[in-house]
């Protein structure tokens, strides 16, 4: 496995991003302000992103470095978020990698057939993912830096927005892989895991390094922080997630452990897994972490089976489109149970509804500012 060192050039190391809250929270300090991001903050939630996007399909538009970056820059332009997150998706590498994958609007990710057997398998693992194919990704991020960092002289701001860079975690790139679609259940992925563990564990370990190659060219061009998507782990048991899934999450972030980037764990439905998936970060020897909640287990109960841990989370996103004052007391609720952990990241329990109000994220955003 090849690892990443950051150059000298690199905004965590000149100490352009050193700075920011989002990388102080994750270091597991309290910074002069909370820092607050939102998972898909860039997207059809903002009219300038559905101009720019038009006629152009969703994995061509992460294709496109210059719009790439343009879109990860707009949210940050708009909320004054103190992250931007990388435009893109958790299937573009199966794309690089010359896996037919296409995400069908209002639906999400569809392969050109379900990977099911060990010949289906056998077929996937012979395609690896090669640098050069992640050349769109490094000139996309390294674009969204050079944008950050003008954004940042021209607001006089102390510090520049970190870019998080993220990947999917094998178990829900297996999901997708081995359904063929989205599914509720992930019940042929949970069935591949049991009839043939062989076949299952080639698989997750192909996906990790996948992500893995995903996320060191995320790094190397510029990242400050990585995030870990594992969105439908919680469909497993705890014991299956252990036995046949963390191994696969700790060798996709081992790519990047070399680099000192802090690193954020996600999933949903996981409030019986997050110890598990703190050790995973543990496991991957990344130093600085931190454990996304989703909006189900209140922040001070996760900090109680965390110890020592900071956090990210958990506003529900239903709340985004409540009335004012009924959202803005489940915010400051959030923020105060979020004081039980050593560093707190504000952001949704999952990502933002399309039809959100974007005024209403700028309000939210202004208001953790305040707090
Ligand atoms: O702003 C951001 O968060 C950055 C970009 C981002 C996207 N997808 C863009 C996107 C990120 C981090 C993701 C991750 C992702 N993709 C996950 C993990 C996070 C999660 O939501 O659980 C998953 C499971 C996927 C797979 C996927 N891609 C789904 C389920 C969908 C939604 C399908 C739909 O139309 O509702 C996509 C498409 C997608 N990815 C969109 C965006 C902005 C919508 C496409 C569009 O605007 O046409």
């Amino acid at each position: 496995m090849k690892s990443t060192t950051l150059d000298t050039a690199h905004p965590l190391s000149d100490g352009r991003t050193s700075a920011a809250p989002l990388v102080q929270a994750l270091r597991g300090e309290r910074p002069g302000r909370t820092p607050v991001w939102f998972m898909r903050q860039a997207g059809r939630s903002l009219p300038e992103y559905l101009e720019v996007r038009q006629g152009v399909t969703m994995l061509d538009s992460c294709l496109r470095p210059p719009l790439a970056a343009e879109i990860t820059l707009q949210p940050v332009r708009r909320h004054r978020v103190d992250a931007a997150i990388f435009f893109s998706d958790i299937v573009v590498p199966l794309r690089l990698a010359g896996v037919g994958v296409d995400i069908v609007p209002g639906v999400g990710p569809v392969m050109d057939q379900p990977y099911r057997t060990a010949a289906d398998v056998d077929r996937l693992v012979s395609r690896p993912l090669t640098d050069e194919a992640l050349e769109p990704i490094r000139e996309a991020v390294a674009l969204t830096v050079t944008g950050l960092t003008e954004l940042a002289s021209a607001n006089g701001d102390e510090w520049v927005t970190p870019l998080i860079g993220f990947g999917g975690a094998p178990f829900t790139l297996a999901a997708y892989l081995v359904e063929g679609r989205p599914s509720r259940d992930h019940l042929a992925a949970r069935t591949l895991m049991h009839a043939d563990p062989e076949t299952w564990q080639r698989l997750v370990d192909w996906t990790a390094d996948l992500t893995g190659a995903f996320l060191r060219a995320q790094v190397s061009a510029g990242a400050s922080a990585v995030q870990l998507f594992d969105s439908w782990a919680g469909s497993l048991s705890l014991a299956d997630y252990t036995a046949h899934v963390a191994g696969a999450s700790t060798r996709a972030l081992r790519h990047v452990a070399g680099a000192g980037v802090p690193a954020i764990h996600f999933g949903t439905g996981t409030g019986h897994l997050l110890p598990a998936m703190r050790s995973v970060l543990v496991d991957a020897g990344m130093t600085d972490h931190a454990v996304g909640v989703d909006y189900r287990t209140p922040l001070d109960e996760a900090a109680a089976l965390l110890p020592g841990v900071p956090l990210q989370g958990n506003v529900d996103p239903a709340l985004l489109a409540a009335p004012w004052p009924v959202l803005e007391a489940h915010v400051r609720d959030v923020v105060r149970r979020g004081l039980a952990a050593p560093g707190h990241v504000v952001n949704l329990g999952h990502g933002v509804p399309p039809e959100t109000d974007p005024t209403v994220l700028t309000r939210v955003v202004e208001l953790v500012h305040s707090l």
